[in-house]
């Protein structure tokens, strides 16, 4: 029996401005007002944190960042740190995005720098991982997932490891419209929480929560978010739209 409350969460990307940011936040918190079953996350960029962060207010929807600095202050132009997040009630961060490694040049050990930052700065990391569409071809996938799985968390302790969320996101998924099946999905998935189960034990394995990412839309959740080890997704292009990210929080209710 899988007791971990599902989380449906918004990537919102290099996307809207302050005014759209409101607007869309506007027509998520009124039909989500009563809504608890699902925990709810939405990550706006930085430039809309504290106009998204005001208009939560009162509401149970929880504000994400989509990266930090592992630094909590200094000369690091262009660059974010945890406590200057947690000043806007930002509550969790998405780190190692595909993205993030593979435009941006993030390692591992970088990726890792920021989690263990995150967990020591009281904010929650969404640790991604997931191969590319090559990997998967040449059979490396678990091997790829276990390398980013293992780096990401190397010095995370057992008492912090609850709050860590990890996201498989496999590359050739993102915003391409191929959507995992939900067998590829839990399989990788499964294998996450087994490589969980090695690092910690198997109660905090049971603890973690697994989402899903890559071309998650509301016609196929249903299928993904019924799998045994799938507690969500991370949603990229469908958490724009108001009416596609609402149907997909009612899908995992
Ligand atoms: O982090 C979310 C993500 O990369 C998936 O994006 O647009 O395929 O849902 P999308």
């Amino acid at each position: 029996m899988n007791f971990r409350k599902k989380l449906i969460a918004g990537n919102w990307k290099m996307n809207k401005s302050g005014a759209e940011a409101a607007d869309l936040v506007a027509d998520l918190v009124a039909p989500l007002a009563s809504q608890t079953e699902v925990d709810v996350l939405i990550c706006p960029p930085f430039t809309a944190l504290e106009t998204v962060s005001r208009k939560l207010e009162g509401s149970s929807i929880k504000l994400g960042a989509q990266n930090m600095h592992a630094e909590l202050s200094g000369a690091y132009t262009g660059e974010i740190s945890a406590p200057m997040l947690r000043d806007l009630f930002v509550t969790y961060v998405i780190l190692g995005h595909s993205e993030r490694r593979q435009l941006f040049g993030e390692t591992d050990a970088v990726v890792n720098t920021k989690v263990l930052a995150a967990l020591k700065n009281e904010l929650r990391p969404i640790l991604c991982v997931g191969e590319t569409l090559a990997e998967r071809e040449a059979g490396d996938t678990l091997r790829v997932v276990q390398t980013q799985v293992e780096a990401g968390l190397a010095g995370v302790y057992a008492e912090h490891a609850a709050s860590v969320t990890i996201a498989y996101e496999p590359v050739w998924a993102i915003g391409t419209g191929k959507v995992a099946t939900a067998e590829q999905a839990q399989e990788v998935h499964a294998f996450i929480r087994s490589l969980l189960v090695t690092r910690f034990d198997d109660t905090i394995a049971r603890k973690i929560r697994l989402l899903y990412g890559g071309s998650m839309k509301p016609a196929n959740a249903p299928e993904l978010l019924t799998q045994q080890d799938i507690d969500g997704g991370l949603i990229g292009g469908a958490s724009l739209e108001a009416r596609s990210f609402l149907e997909l929080i009612e899908a995992a209710a």
